[in-house]
């Protein structure tokens, strides 16, 4: 069974809606807010799909947000039965501050298919599709990870940029990065882009590697598998709370390894609209009584696409 392609455009819309929503609060400092207002647009258009849907991965948690939680059920009940993953701002940061980067994110596929993750850090590892699938692994050490990355491009190993979010508890990764000449793309925020920035040789990434949100890494995988990229994720629990509640939510074993295909199978619908202009996308604008904004949009075994929209003040 497939996801009707007729919902892609109505996808794009949620996410773009979302993004607009948010634009009033660019660069006011204030990211609940901002948070606040790509939610509540998110959650009220998707209850007017006719879907049967089901958020298996809301936001929230890590930084206290009003969220989509997750088990939320949404959409009119009359539609395809999905499993939605939702981040209505990733990088709120960036979206309060007006920082290049914000995005709005959503990820959809047939119920079962999309991993019902803890919110919890993730310690990830993302690889373009031009790396063999065993030259790397999330056990392997950075040295031998960037050395077969390196040989199988055949760069020197100063040729190889990797990406890793700039956090106290990467400085020894950074550090080994260093002594091997490896060039850094050290991000404050926003992993989920940091991590699509190896689908595709003008961003000069060649591995994303590190501790980021768990959530965050089941949407990028979802967009990594459209790119036939690599993921890895392996969730890190700081306290009792996390474990019982990674328990409760069916995980066995907590220190599985988790591969793309862990995390989502058969086709997905990704959307990500720019909130503020970044790697990816430009940013929401207002010009001439219409917001324009940019989604990239992927939906595996089609076109991988970046869609334009305006929208008329209402
Ligand atoms: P928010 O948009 O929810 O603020 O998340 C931003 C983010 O940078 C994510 O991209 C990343 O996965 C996570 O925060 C990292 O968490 P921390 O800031 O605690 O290191």
């Amino acid at each position: 069974m497939n996801i009707d392609k007729n919902l892609v455009d109505k996808f794009i819309n949620i996410t773009s809606d979302a993004a607009i929503a948010c634009h009033k609060h660019i660069g006011k400092n204030d990211k609940v807010a901002a948070d606040k207002a790509a939610t509540d647009v998110m959650r009220k258009n998707l209850n007017k799909l006719d879907i049967n849907g089901n958020i298996v991965i809301g936001e929230g948690e890590l930084d206290d947000s009003p969220m989509l939680y997750i088990g939320e059920k949404l959409g009119t009940g009359k539609g395809p039965s999905l499993d939605i993953a939702v981040d209505p701002v990733e990088g709120t940061n960036f979206a309060a501050k007006n920082l290049p980067g914000a995005l709005s994110v959503m990820s959809v596929a047939l119920k079962g298919n999309l991993f019902n993750a803890p919110e919890t850090y993730m310690d990830k590892l993302a690889i373009g599709k031009d790396v063999p699938y065993d030259a790397t692994d999330l056990d392997f050490s950075i040295e031998k990870n960037i050395k077969n990355i390196a040989e199988s491009k055949n760069k020197d190993l100063s040729e190889i940029t990797a990406c890793i979010l700039d956090r106290p508890r990467h400085s020894k990764t950074i550090d080994k990065l260093k002594n091997l000449k490896v060039n850094l793309k050290l991000i404050s925020d926003g992993d989920v882009s940091g991590a699509l920035l190896v689908t595709d040789e003008k961003y000069k990434v060649d591995i994303f590697l590190g501790i980021g949100g768990g959530p965050e890494g089941v949407l990028a995988a979802s967009a990594l598998d459209a790119f036939g990229c690599k993921f890895q994720g392996r969730f890190l629990f700081k306290t009792n709370e996390d474990i019982t509640r990674a328990k409760n939510m069916g995980i066995k074993d907590l220190n599985k390894k988790y591969d793309l295909r862990d995390i989502v199978r058969g086709e997905s619908i990704f959307c990500a609209t720019g909130i503020t202009s970044g790697d990816l996308v430009n940013g929401v604008k207002l010009e001439n009584g219409k917001f324009t904004t940019e989604t990239l949009v992927t939906h595996k075994n089609s076109a991988i696409n970046i869609v334009k929209k305006e929208v008329p003040i209402t």
